[in-house]
């Protein structure tokens, strides 16, 4: 299996509005594939305008923003293509599309590095931030999976947000558990949220 990169993917339509998404990037040498699941935006832009930016956000609410509905985060522009990236990143790349595998289920484009620049320090791991991360993919998941999996594995990831977290890794939980209780409104949802403080 390859190595699959988390990361917050930027793209635009013809008209110019940018799309931006959490998407796992799949490593194939130098190249990274981005394969999102039919229907989606960010394909009919990729048809359109075939380059992406995927940033490493600094800040973990930008992945739990995006999704449970928060997708206004400011971007600024590349230096090589014609699309934004998120502002507040560690780092980001920019990729060309070469090329296009279609598919009824999930299509995938390659992207080929153009470049790729650093912003700010990386300081330490967060285990906050990886819970978060975690929940984030399975909020987006609940319609495929077993609801009594999905708890369970909330409620241990629950653990290190409690233990580790800052005020923007409790938030941003908070936004999935919130979205999670909604979907799943067994007893044991509602005991996710985390205290603000
Ligand atoms: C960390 C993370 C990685 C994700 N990776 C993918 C992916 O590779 N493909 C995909 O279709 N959805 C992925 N998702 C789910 C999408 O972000 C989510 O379904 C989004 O709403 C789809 O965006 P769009 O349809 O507006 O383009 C991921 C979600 C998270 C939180």
């Amino acid at each position: 299996m390859p190595l699959i990169l988390e990361t917050i993917v930027t793209t635009v339509a013809a008209d110019g509005a940018v799309h931006l998404v959490p998407f796992g990037l799949i490593q194939d040498g130098e190249d990274f594939w981005v394969a999102p699941f039919r229907p989606s935006p960010t394909i009919a832009n990729l048809e359109a305008v075939p380059f992406f930016a995927a940033a490493v956000p600094a800040d973990i609410r930008v992945i739990a923003g995006c999704v449970t509905g928060r997708r206004d985060w400011a971007t600024v522009p590349c230096r090589a293509i014609p699309v934004p990236r998120l502002a507040e990143a560690y780092g980001h790349m920019e990729l060309q599309v070469v090329e296009v595998r279609d598919d009824p289920v999930r299509p995938r484009f390659r992207g080929r590095v153009m470049q790729a620049h650093a912003h700010r320090p990386f300081l330490g791991h967060n285990r906050a931030v990886n819970a978060v991360l975690e929940a984030a993919i399975l909020s987006t998941r609940l319609h495929m999976l077993n609801p009594e999996t999905v708890l369970a594995e909330l409620h241990h990831h629950r653990i290190a947000v409690e233990k580790t977290a800052g005020p923007a890794e409790r938030e941003a939980w908070n936004w999935i558990a919130a979205k999670v209780v909604a979907a799943l409104p067994q007893a044991a949802a509602a005991s996710l949220v985390v205290d603000d403080a």
